[in-house]
């Protein structure tokens, strides 16, 4: 099941809005006969290309799935009766699969066709790996992660004109390589206009599913020079602004190569966040990397969307005429306190520490590690 595991993280940041899902076939003396992992949405399924491979010795043999297979007919045909037809007598599955339409419906084609189905093993893993696919299709949104870089005082940002970044080389490009794994990231248009960052995932940029930039811009009052406007290396921009936002301006924006999406009002006239979440989610974005600026960490945390929490704190002070961030080091540490910051875990990452906690009970909490139950 590691390996399966293993297999399935290859495809991390590429399946959406499908999970990431791994497959090995043993024979029936136990040798691996068949490999497969899902690559993307609309591509064969784990299961088809392991079966496929182990052709006619699949038969008697045992399959390792890290998730129910499907039930469904989708882009491509339901797995579960090809297991049955392909004559596997046992199946071997880390957890279930919370999307309706399959959820419990894959393993009972599986017992009516004679397999013998245990599920479990390595379940938390299993899970973990696919936990925005989890919440997402549990809540109808995507999962949130919130990054913010902050000073020891809490700023995440310098007084204008001061040095831009706060943490070190080593933590960007470990924020480099996290955007990689998501399906979109986040930022509000002070930040566009602030700093005119670029957005990118890495430097080589994104091969495979595209990374969507979406810039909150109730107003349309991004330059249609941004950097972050022009489809590039794998990445495509959403301007998210709201109904009565400038025709002008989306005009040039979208000329600049980005699309404008027109959402709903909060009542303070700005983009209101369930809409965009619930737009996003339409579009199959299962894990939304919000960056910032403040006042989007602020509104993010306000609404109680966000899942897990990412801070890099660096060891420089900004004093007076910083930017005070949505949240402090002393905001977590109280919230790891009271349990309000859930598995928190604390890395040095080159002369900063990487503060990682979850906001919410994630959906792999309660399982049992490497157990079959
Ligand atoms: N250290 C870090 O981790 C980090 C990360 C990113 C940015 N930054 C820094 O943060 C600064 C900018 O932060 P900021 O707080 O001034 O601005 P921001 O969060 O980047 O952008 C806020 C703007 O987004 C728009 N917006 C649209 N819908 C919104 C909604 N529902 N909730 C909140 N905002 C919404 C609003 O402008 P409209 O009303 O016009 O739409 C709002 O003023 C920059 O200096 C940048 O360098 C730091």
């Amino acid at each position: 099941m590691g390996e399966a595991l293993a297999l399935a993280a290859r495809a991390m940041g590429r399946t959406s809005p499908n999970p990431m899902v791994g497959a090995i076939v043993l024979d029936s003396e136990g040798n691996v006969v068949g490999r497969g992992w899902h690559e993307r949405a609309g591509a064969p399924h784990a299961e088809a290309l392991a079966l496929k491979e182990a052709g006619a010795r699949a038969r008697g043999g045992t399959l390792f799935l890290t998730l129910e297979p499907c039930a469904h007919q989708g882009k491509t045909p339901p797995c579960a009766p090809a297991i049955v037809e392909a004559g596997i007598s046992r199946v071997v599955a880390a957890s279930g699969d919370p999307d309706p339409r399959v959820a419990g419906k894959g393993f009972q084609i599986l017992r009516s066709g004679g397999v013998s189905v245990e599920t479990g093993l390595c379940a938390e893993e299993a899970v973990r790996l696919n936990e925005a696919f989890f919440v997402s299709v549990e809540e109808g949104r995507p999962f949130v992660t919130l990054k913010v870089a902050m000073s020891r005082d809490s700023k995440i940002a310098p007084p204008s004109g001061g040095e831009r970044w706060i943490s070190g080389e080593k933590s960007r490009a470990w924020a480099h390589e996290f955007r990689d794994r998501v399906d979109a990231i986040l930022v509000g248009v002070e930040t566009v206009l602030k700093d005119d960052p670029l957005l990118t995932a890495r430097p080589e940029g994104r091969e495979g599913k595209p990374l969507i930039r979406v810039v909150l811009d109730s107003r349309l009052r991004t330059p249609v020079g941004a950097r972050s406007l022009p489809p590039d290396r794998g990445v495509a921009t959403i301007v998210a602004a709201t109904e009565g936002a400038d025709r002008e301006n989306e005009k040039g924006l979208t000329r600049a190569g980005a699309e404008v999406v027109r959402l709903p009002s909060d009542p303070e006239g700005r983009v209101a966040l369930t809409p965009l979440l619930l737009e996003l989610g339409k579009r199959g974005v299962r894990h939304l990397l919000v960056e910032g600026g403040g006042r989007v960490h602020g509104a993010f945390l306000k609404e109680e969307f966000v899942d897990k929490l990412m801070a890099f704190v660096a060891p420089m002070i900004i004093g007076d005429g910083g930017l005070p961030g949505a949240i402090s080091g002393a905001e977590i540490d109280r919230l790891e306190g009271n349990s309000g910051l859930l598995h928190v875990d604390r890395q040095r990452i080159g002369d900063d520490i990487l503060i990682e906690g979850y906001l919410r009970k994630p959906p792999w909490a309660d399982l049992k590690e490497s157990s079959l139950v």
